[in-house]
Protein backbone atom coordinates (compact mmCIF):
# COMPACT_ATOMS: atom_id res chain seq x y z
CA UNK A 1 0.00 0.00 0.00
CA UNK A 2 1.00 3.44 -0.49
CA UNK A 3 2.54 5.57 2.49
CA UNK A 4 0.27 8.18 3.27
CA UNK A 5 2.69 9.28 5.89
CA UNK A 6 5.66 9.96 4.22
CA UNK A 7 6.02 13.55 3.48
CA UNK A 8 5.80 14.13 -0.72
CA UNK A 9 8.25 16.72 -0.75
CA UNK A 10 11.06 16.78 -3.55
CA UNK A 11 13.81 16.71 -0.94
CA UNK A 12 12.37 13.51 0.88
CA UNK A 13 11.47 11.96 -2.35
CA UNK A 14 15.31 12.22 -3.51
CA UNK A 15 16.64 11.21 -0.19
CA UNK A 16 15.41 7.56 -1.37
CA UNK A 17 17.90 7.40 -4.46
CA UNK A 18 20.89 6.82 -1.91
CA UNK A 19 23.32 4.20 -2.43
CA UNK A 20 22.77 0.64 -3.49
CA UNK A 21 24.94 -1.65 -5.61
CA UNK A 22 24.14 -1.80 -9.24
CA UNK A 23 23.28 -5.07 -10.06
CA UNK A 24 22.76 -6.72 -14.04
CA UNK A 25 19.15 -6.77 -15.26
CA UNK A 26 17.28 -9.47 -16.41
CA UNK A 27 16.10 -9.63 -20.37
CA UNK A 28 13.05 -8.23 -20.73
CA UNK A 29 12.20 -10.87 -23.17
CA UNK A 30 12.39 -13.73 -20.70
CA UNK A 31 10.97 -11.73 -17.13
CA UNK A 32 7.54 -10.81 -19.50
CA UNK A 33 7.62 -14.47 -20.56
CA UNK A 34 7.69 -15.65 -16.57
CA UNK A 35 5.38 -12.84 -15.47
CA UNK A 36 2.70 -13.47 -18.53
CA UNK A 37 3.06 -17.32 -17.67
CA UNK A 38 2.19 -16.43 -14.24
CA UNK A 39 -0.58 -14.56 -15.18
CA UNK A 40 -2.16 -16.07 -18.01
CA UNK A 41 -5.35 -15.93 -16.66
CA UNK A 42 -5.14 -11.79 -16.58
CA UNK A 43 -2.92 -10.14 -18.37
CA UNK A 44 -3.31 -7.06 -16.32
CA UNK A 45 -1.25 -8.59 -13.99
CA UNK A 46 1.63 -8.93 -16.51
CA UNK A 47 4.89 -6.87 -15.00
CA UNK A 48 7.43 -5.63 -17.24
CA UNK A 49 10.81 -5.19 -15.39
CA UNK A 50 12.08 -2.17 -14.61
CA UNK A 51 16.08 -2.26 -13.85
CA UNK A 52 18.34 -2.99 -16.68
CA UNK A 53 21.11 -2.05 -19.29
CA UNK A 54 18.12 -0.61 -21.55
CA UNK A 55 15.03 1.46 -20.32
CA UNK A 56 12.10 -0.75 -21.57
CA UNK A 57 9.56 0.59 -23.83
CA UNK A 58 11.80 0.33 -27.16
CA UNK A 59 12.51 -3.57 -27.75
CA UNK A 60 9.15 -4.16 -25.88
CA UNK A 61 6.71 -5.17 -27.91
CA UNK A 62 4.05 -2.09 -28.13
CA UNK A 63 1.43 -1.96 -25.86
CA UNK A 64 -2.13 -1.43 -26.84
CA UNK A 65 -2.07 1.99 -25.24
CA UNK A 66 0.73 4.85 -24.68
CA UNK A 67 0.40 7.97 -24.02
CA UNK A 68 3.32 10.66 -24.92
CA UNK A 69 4.20 13.76 -22.57
CA UNK A 70 6.15 16.11 -23.69
CA UNK A 71 7.05 18.92 -20.70
CA UNK A 72 8.99 22.09 -20.30
CA UNK A 73 11.26 23.07 -17.57
CA UNK A 74 10.03 26.31 -16.05
CA UNK A 75 12.48 29.15 -16.08
CA UNK A 76 15.01 28.63 -13.29
CA UNK A 77 15.10 25.01 -13.62
CA UNK A 78 18.41 24.16 -13.04
CA UNK A 79 20.61 20.82 -12.88
CA UNK A 80 19.96 19.84 -9.37
CA UNK A 81 15.77 20.11 -9.61
CA UNK A 82 16.47 18.31 -13.01
CA UNK A 83 17.94 15.57 -10.98
CA UNK A 84 15.53 15.27 -8.37
CA UNK A 85 12.91 15.02 -10.93
CA UNK A 86 14.59 12.32 -12.68
CA UNK A 87 14.84 10.54 -8.63
CA UNK A 88 11.34 10.89 -8.47
CA UNK A 89 10.26 9.74 -11.68
CA UNK A 90 12.68 6.63 -11.06
CA UNK A 91 11.04 5.49 -7.68
CA UNK A 92 7.69 6.23 -9.23
CA UNK A 93 8.69 4.07 -12.39
CA UNK A 94 10.09 1.32 -10.59
CA UNK A 95 7.01 1.08 -8.32
CA UNK A 96 4.12 1.57 -10.55
CA UNK A 97 5.59 -1.22 -13.50
CA UNK A 98 5.97 -3.49 -10.47
CA UNK A 99 2.13 -3.27 -9.68
CA UNK A 100 2.99 -1.54 -7.09
CA UNK A 101 1.58 2.27 -5.76
CA UNK A 102 3.95 5.16 -6.13
CA UNK A 103 4.62 6.94 -2.85
CA UNK A 104 1.46 8.88 -1.88
CA UNK A 105 -0.42 7.60 -4.66
CA UNK A 106 -4.18 8.82 -3.86
CA UNK A 107 -5.68 5.95 -6.15
CA UNK A 108 -3.23 2.86 -4.85
CA UNK A 109 -6.10 0.61 -6.45
CA UNK A 110 -5.49 1.39 -9.95
CA UNK A 111 -1.36 0.38 -9.54
CA UNK A 112 -2.73 -3.09 -8.81
CA UNK A 113 -2.90 -3.39 -12.73
CA UNK A 114 0.01 -3.10 -14.10
CA UNK A 115 -0.79 -4.92 -17.62
CA UNK A 116 3.02 -4.92 -18.63
CA UNK A 117 3.43 -0.93 -18.13
CA UNK A 118 6.47 0.67 -18.96
CA UNK A 119 7.71 4.17 -18.47
CA UNK A 120 10.20 5.45 -20.65
CA UNK A 121 12.06 9.28 -20.23
CA UNK A 122 13.29 10.83 -22.97
CA UNK A 123 15.84 14.26 -22.59
CA UNK A 124 14.97 17.01 -25.16
CA UNK A 125 17.74 19.25 -26.78
CA UNK A 126 16.84 21.99 -24.03
CA UNK A 127 17.23 20.67 -20.95
CA UNK A 128 21.06 19.91 -21.51
CA UNK A 129 21.40 23.83 -21.95
CA UNK A 130 19.24 24.10 -18.51
CA UNK A 131 21.52 21.65 -16.44
CA UNK A 132 24.76 23.13 -17.44
CA UNK A 133 25.99 20.41 -19.47
CA UNK A 134 25.97 21.17 -23.39
CA UNK A 135 29.10 18.86 -24.12
CA UNK A 136 27.66 16.15 -23.02
CA UNK A 137 24.47 16.79 -25.98
CA UNK A 138 24.90 14.50 -28.28
CA UNK A 139 25.31 15.84 -31.88
CA UNK A 140 22.30 14.68 -33.60
CA UNK A 141 20.12 16.00 -30.79
CA UNK A 142 18.31 18.68 -32.51
CA UNK A 143 15.03 20.06 -33.86
CA UNK A 144 14.87 18.13 -37.78
CA UNK A 145 15.05 21.24 -40.43
CA UNK A 146 12.00 22.47 -41.62
CA UNK A 147 10.26 20.10 -44.58
CA UNK A 148 8.41 21.64 -47.56
CA UNK A 149 5.50 19.29 -46.07
CA UNK A 150 5.38 19.89 -42.67
CA UNK A 151 2.54 22.11 -41.29
CA UNK A 152 3.87 22.12 -37.48
CA UNK A 153 1.87 23.48 -34.54
CA UNK A 154 3.50 24.89 -31.61
CA UNK A 155 1.23 22.79 -29.39
CA UNK A 156 2.94 19.39 -30.15
CA UNK A 157 6.24 20.30 -31.51
CA UNK A 158 9.30 20.04 -29.12
CA UNK A 159 9.87 19.43 -25.54
CA UNK A 160 12.54 19.59 -22.74
CA UNK A 161 11.41 16.19 -21.19
CA UNK A 162 9.27 13.33 -22.65
CA UNK A 163 7.15 10.55 -20.84
CA UNK A 164 6.17 7.16 -22.95
CA UNK A 165 4.21 5.37 -20.83
CA UNK A 166 2.50 2.26 -22.74
CA UNK A 167 -0.17 -0.32 -21.17
CA UNK A 168 -2.27 -3.00 -22.33
CA UNK A 169 -5.01 -1.03 -20.82
CA UNK A 170 -5.61 2.22 -20.66
CA UNK A 171 -6.80 3.05 -17.29
CA UNK A 172 -3.21 2.27 -16.25
CA UNK A 173 -1.96 4.40 -18.79
CA UNK A 174 -3.96 7.22 -17.22
CA UNK A 175 -2.85 6.60 -13.94
CA UNK A 176 0.60 6.64 -14.41
CA UNK A 177 0.51 9.62 -16.54
CA UNK A 178 -1.50 11.22 -13.86
CA UNK A 179 0.85 10.51 -10.69
CA UNK A 180 4.40 11.12 -12.92
CA UNK A 181 2.67 14.41 -14.00
CA UNK A 182 1.19 15.35 -10.83
CA UNK A 183 5.12 14.52 -8.55
CA UNK A 184 6.63 17.02 -10.78
CA UNK A 185 4.22 19.66 -11.59
CA UNK A 186 6.00 22.52 -9.28
CA UNK A 187 9.42 22.33 -11.76
CA UNK A 188 7.99 21.17 -15.22
CA UNK A 189 5.17 22.18 -17.56
CA UNK A 190 2.77 20.05 -19.82
CA UNK A 191 3.82 21.22 -23.14
CA UNK A 192 1.64 18.62 -25.04
CA UNK A 193 -0.38 15.18 -24.34
CA UNK A 194 -0.79 12.88 -27.23
CA UNK A 195 -2.58 9.19 -26.83
CA UNK A 196 -2.26 6.33 -29.32
CA UNK A 197 -3.46 2.54 -29.53
CA UNK A 198 -3.10 -0.36 -32.00
CA UNK A 199 -4.61 -2.67 -32.39
CA UNK A 200 -4.48 -5.75 -29.68
CA UNK A 201 -3.42 -8.90 -31.56
CA UNK A 202 -0.52 -9.75 -30.23
CA UNK A 203 2.76 -11.10 -32.18
CA UNK A 204 1.04 -9.26 -35.60
CA UNK A 205 1.95 -6.11 -37.30
CA UNK A 206 -0.72 -3.02 -36.66
CA UNK A 207 -3.10 -1.52 -39.31
CA UNK A 208 -2.95 2.04 -38.93
CA UNK A 209 -6.64 4.08 -39.52
CA UNK A 210 -5.71 4.25 -43.43
CA UNK A 211 -6.32 0.62 -43.15
CA UNK A 212 -2.66 -0.69 -43.79
CA UNK A 213 -0.87 -2.94 -42.51
CA UNK A 214 1.86 -0.89 -40.75
CA UNK A 215 5.56 -1.62 -39.42
CA UNK A 216 5.99 -5.05 -41.30
CA UNK A 217 9.92 -4.00 -42.43
CA UNK A 218 11.66 -3.19 -38.83
CA UNK A 219 14.49 -4.45 -36.43
CA UNK A 220 13.74 -7.17 -34.47
CA UNK A 221 14.27 -6.94 -30.65
CA UNK A 222 17.37 -8.88 -28.97
CA UNK A 223 19.69 -9.22 -32.47
CA UNK A 224 22.79 -7.81 -33.59
CA UNK A 225 21.05 -5.37 -35.66
CA UNK A 226 19.22 -4.05 -32.99
CA UNK A 227 22.27 -3.50 -31.09
CA UNK A 228 24.25 -1.97 -33.98
CA UNK A 229 21.36 0.65 -35.16
CA UNK A 230 18.95 1.05 -31.98
CA UNK A 231 21.64 0.72 -28.96
CA UNK A 232 23.90 3.63 -28.60
CA UNK A 233 27.44 1.84 -27.80
CA UNK A 234 28.82 5.38 -26.30
CA UNK A 235 31.53 5.73 -28.64
CA UNK A 236 30.87 9.40 -29.29
CA UNK A 237 29.01 9.94 -25.80
CA UNK A 238 30.50 7.43 -23.02
CA UNK A 239 27.27 8.57 -20.35
CA UNK A 240 25.15 7.29 -23.39
CA UNK A 241 25.85 3.67 -23.94
CA UNK A 242 22.92 1.21 -23.84
CA UNK A 243 20.52 4.61 -24.76
CA UNK A 244 19.27 5.16 -27.78
CA UNK A 245 17.02 8.55 -29.96
CA UNK A 246 13.47 8.93 -30.32
CA UNK A 247 12.05 10.85 -33.41
CA UNK A 248 8.11 11.66 -32.47
CA UNK A 249 6.11 12.47 -35.56
CA UNK A 250 2.44 13.71 -35.20
CA UNK A 251 1.20 13.00 -38.74
CA UNK A 252 -2.43 13.96 -39.59
CA UNK A 253 -4.71 11.70 -42.11
CA UNK A 254 -6.93 12.99 -44.71
CA UNK A 255 -9.22 10.47 -44.30
CA UNK A 256 -12.01 11.73 -46.14
CA UNK A 257 -9.99 12.11 -49.04
CA UNK A 258 -8.59 8.39 -49.03
CA UNK A 259 -11.52 7.13 -48.59
CA UNK A 260 -12.28 8.19 -52.04
CA UNK A 261 -10.01 6.05 -53.57
CA UNK A 262 -10.15 2.28 -54.43
CA UNK A 263 -8.21 -0.39 -53.55
CA UNK A 264 -6.01 -0.56 -56.68
CA UNK A 265 -4.84 3.19 -55.93
CA UNK A 266 -3.87 2.82 -52.65
CA UNK A 267 -1.61 -0.10 -53.54
CA UNK A 268 0.07 1.59 -56.24
CA UNK A 269 0.49 4.32 -53.36
CA UNK A 270 2.61 2.75 -50.42
CA UNK A 271 3.64 -0.63 -52.46
CA UNK A 272 2.00 -2.80 -50.71
CA UNK A 273 -1.82 -4.56 -50.60
CA UNK A 274 -3.78 -3.17 -47.86
CA UNK A 275 -5.57 -6.45 -47.33
CA UNK A 276 -2.74 -8.61 -46.37
CA UNK A 277 0.25 -6.17 -46.22
CA UNK A 278 2.20 -8.34 -49.15
CA UNK A 279 4.39 -6.24 -51.37
CA UNK A 280 2.98 -5.44 -54.85
CA UNK A 281 4.26 -9.13 -56.97
CA UNK A 282 4.70 -10.78 -53.40
CA UNK A 283 1.74 -13.25 -51.99
CA UNK A 284 2.34 -12.73 -48.11
CA UNK A 285 3.35 -10.19 -45.71
CA UNK A 286 7.11 -10.80 -44.84
CA UNK A 287 8.02 -11.55 -48.70
CA UNK A 288 11.06 -9.46 -49.85
CA UNK A 289 9.46 -6.32 -52.09
CA UNK A 290 11.27 -6.65 -55.02
CA UNK A 291 12.17 -2.92 -56.39
CA UNK A 292 13.42 -4.22 -59.75
CA UNK A 293 10.50 -5.80 -60.76
CA UNK A 294 8.94 -4.82 -64.16
CA UNK A 295 5.93 -6.22 -65.76
CA UNK A 296 5.44 -7.14 -69.51
CA UNK A 297 5.36 -3.52 -70.44
CA UNK A 298 8.35 -2.59 -68.35
CA UNK A 299 6.47 -0.74 -65.97
CA UNK A 300 7.84 -0.95 -62.19
CA UNK A 301 5.58 -3.81 -60.40
CA UNK A 302 6.42 -1.35 -57.39
CA UNK A 303 6.11 2.17 -58.44
CA UNK A 304 9.20 3.95 -57.52
CA UNK A 305 7.21 6.74 -56.33
CA UNK A 306 5.44 4.65 -53.77
CA UNK A 307 5.79 4.91 -49.68
CA UNK A 308 7.62 2.35 -49.39
CA UNK A 309 9.85 2.61 -52.62
CA UNK A 310 10.83 5.97 -51.38
CA UNK A 311 11.43 5.17 -47.41
CA UNK A 312 13.51 1.48 -48.57
CA UNK A 313 16.93 2.12 -47.05
CA UNK A 314 19.51 2.69 -49.27
CA UNK A 315 22.31 1.14 -47.28
CA UNK A 316 22.03 -0.38 -43.92
CA UNK A 317 22.73 2.56 -41.98
CA UNK A 318 19.45 4.30 -43.03
CA UNK A 319 17.55 1.37 -40.87
CA UNK A 320 15.48 2.14 -37.54
CA UNK A 321 13.07 0.82 -35.27
CA UNK A 322 9.58 1.86 -36.19
CA UNK A 323 7.14 2.11 -33.11
CA UNK A 324 4.15 4.30 -33.63
CA UNK A 325 0.68 4.76 -32.76
CA UNK A 326 -2.83 5.34 -33.96
CA UNK A 327 -4.56 8.54 -32.85
CA UNK A 328 -7.96 9.57 -33.14
CA UNK A 329 -9.05 12.58 -31.06
CA UNK A 330 -11.88 14.75 -31.05
CA UNK A 331 -12.29 16.79 -34.03
CA UNK A 332 -12.10 20.64 -34.51
CA UNK A 333 -15.58 21.97 -34.43
CA UNK A 334 -17.02 21.47 -38.37
CA UNK A 335 -14.61 18.98 -38.72
CA UNK A 336 -15.81 15.27 -38.27
CA UNK A 337 -12.44 13.20 -37.66
CA UNK A 338 -8.88 14.22 -36.38
CA UNK A 339 -7.04 11.07 -36.91
CA UNK A 340 -3.31 10.14 -37.69
CA UNK A 341 -0.33 8.40 -36.66
CA UNK A 342 1.74 9.17 -33.79
CA UNK A 343 5.16 8.41 -35.52
CA UNK A 344 8.24 7.00 -33.47
CA UNK A 345 11.19 6.42 -34.81
CA UNK A 346 14.39 4.61 -32.44
CA UNK A 347 17.93 4.68 -33.76
CA UNK A 348 21.41 5.70 -32.61
CA UNK A 349 21.81 8.58 -34.49
CA UNK A 350 18.93 10.72 -36.02
CA UNK A 351 21.33 12.54 -38.71
CA UNK A 352 22.58 9.50 -40.57
CA UNK A 353 19.76 6.88 -40.06
CA UNK A 354 16.52 9.25 -39.92
CA UNK A 355 16.85 12.02 -41.76
CA UNK A 356 18.35 10.80 -44.97
CA UNK A 357 14.94 8.82 -45.51
CA UNK A 358 12.38 11.38 -44.18
CA UNK A 359 14.55 14.47 -46.68
CA UNK A 360 13.31 11.68 -49.55
CA UNK A 361 10.05 11.22 -48.71
CA UNK A 362 9.75 15.06 -47.95
CA UNK A 363 10.88 15.35 -51.66
CA UNK A 364 8.42 13.04 -53.03
CA UNK A 365 6.27 10.13 -51.33
CA UNK A 366 2.74 9.46 -53.06
CA UNK A 367 1.36 8.72 -49.70
CA UNK A 368 2.37 13.11 -49.33
CA UNK A 369 -1.47 13.68 -50.65
CA UNK A 370 -3.35 12.30 -47.64
CA UNK A 371 -0.44 12.94 -45.19
CA UNK A 372 0.92 15.93 -43.21
CA UNK A 373 3.01 16.38 -40.25
CA UNK A 374 1.86 18.50 -37.78
CA UNK A 375 3.74 17.66 -34.57
CA UNK A 376 7.59 17.07 -34.40
CA UNK A 377 10.27 16.52 -31.43
CA UNK A 378 13.45 14.47 -30.94
CA UNK A 379 14.53 13.35 -27.48
CA UNK A 380 17.57 11.08 -26.61
CA UNK A 381 16.39 8.29 -24.61
CA UNK A 382 19.02 7.71 -21.67
CA UNK A 383 20.38 4.46 -20.63
CA UNK A 384 18.23 1.93 -18.10
CA UNK A 385 18.67 1.75 -14.53
CA UNK A 386 21.19 -1.04 -13.62
CA UNK A 387 19.63 -1.63 -10.38
CA UNK A 388 17.63 -0.15 -6.84
CA UNK A 389 20.20 2.93 -6.18
CA UNK A 390 20.50 4.42 -9.02
CA UNK A 391 18.25 6.77 -10.84
CA UNK A 392 17.40 7.63 -14.52
CA UNK A 393 19.88 9.48 -16.55
CA UNK A 394 22.57 8.93 -13.62
CA UNK A 395 25.64 8.08 -16.17
CA UNK A 396 24.60 12.26 -17.71
CA UNK A 397 25.33 13.53 -14.66
CA UNK A 398 27.64 11.59 -12.91
CA UNK A 399 30.05 11.05 -15.45
C1 LIG B 1 1.12 8.92 -41.69
C2 LIG B 1 2.33 8.65 -42.17
C3 LIG B 1 2.81 7.29 -42.54
C4 LIG B 1 2.08 6.17 -42.82
C5 LIG B 1 0.57 6.02 -42.83
C6 LIG B 1 3.04 5.12 -43.10
C7 LIG B 1 2.69 3.83 -43.43
C8 LIG B 1 3.58 2.84 -43.80
C9 LIG B 1 3.20 1.52 -44.21
C10 LIG B 1 1.79 1.00 -44.26
C11 LIG B 1 4.33 0.86 -44.56
C12 LIG B 1 4.44 -0.55 -45.15
C13 LIG B 1 4.54 -1.64 -44.15
C14 LIG B 1 5.79 -1.58 -43.31
O1 LIG B 1 6.87 -1.97 -43.72
O2 LIG B 1 5.64 -1.10 -42.21
C15 LIG B 1 5.45 1.76 -44.30
C16 LIG B 1 6.76 1.45 -44.48
C17 LIG B 1 7.80 2.27 -44.13
N1 LIG B 1 7.72 3.57 -43.68
FE1 LIG B 1 6.01 4.61 -43.42
N2 LIG B 1 4.30 5.62 -42.98
C18 LIG B 1 4.21 6.93 -42.64
C19 LIG B 1 5.26 7.80 -42.40
C20 LIG B 1 6.58 7.45 -42.45
C21 LIG B 1 7.67 8.33 -42.11
C22 LIG B 1 7.54 9.77 -41.65
C23 LIG B 1 8.81 7.61 -42.27
C24 LIG B 1 10.26 8.01 -42.04
C25 LIG B 1 10.70 9.24 -42.10
C26 LIG B 1 8.44 6.28 -42.70
C27 LIG B 1 9.33 5.26 -42.95
C28 LIG B 1 8.97 4.00 -43.41
C29 LIG B 1 9.93 2.96 -43.70
C30 LIG B 1 11.44 3.04 -43.52
C31 LIG B 1 9.20 1.87 -44.17
C32 LIG B 1 9.76 0.53 -44.62
C33 LIG B 1 10.11 0.65 -46.10
C34 LIG B 1 10.71 -0.63 -46.65
O3 LIG B 1 11.91 -0.82 -46.52
O4 LIG B 1 9.95 -1.43 -47.23
N3 LIG B 1 7.08 6.22 -42.79
N4 LIG B 1 4.96 2.96 -43.86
Amino acid sequence: MADRTQPHSRLSRRRLLGGGAAVAGIGWGAATLTSHEQNRSDPGLDTTPFHGTHQAGIDTEPQEYATFVGFDLKPGTDREDIIGILGIWTDDAARLTQGEPALADTEPELARRPAGLTITVGFGPGLFTAAGLPDKRPSWLHALPAFPIDQLDPAYTGADLLLQIGAREATTVAHAVRVLSKDVRSLVSVRWVQRGFRNASKGRTMRNLMGQVDGTVNIAPHTVDFDQLVWDDGAAQPWLAGGTSMVLRRIAMRLDAWDEIDAEARAITLGRRDSDGAPLGGTAEFDEPDFQAVDQYGIPVIPPSSHIARAHHRHDGERFLRRGYNYDDPPAPGQISDSGLLFVACQRDIDTQFLPVQQRLAEFDALNIWTTPIGSAVFVIPPGVPGPGGYLGRQLFES
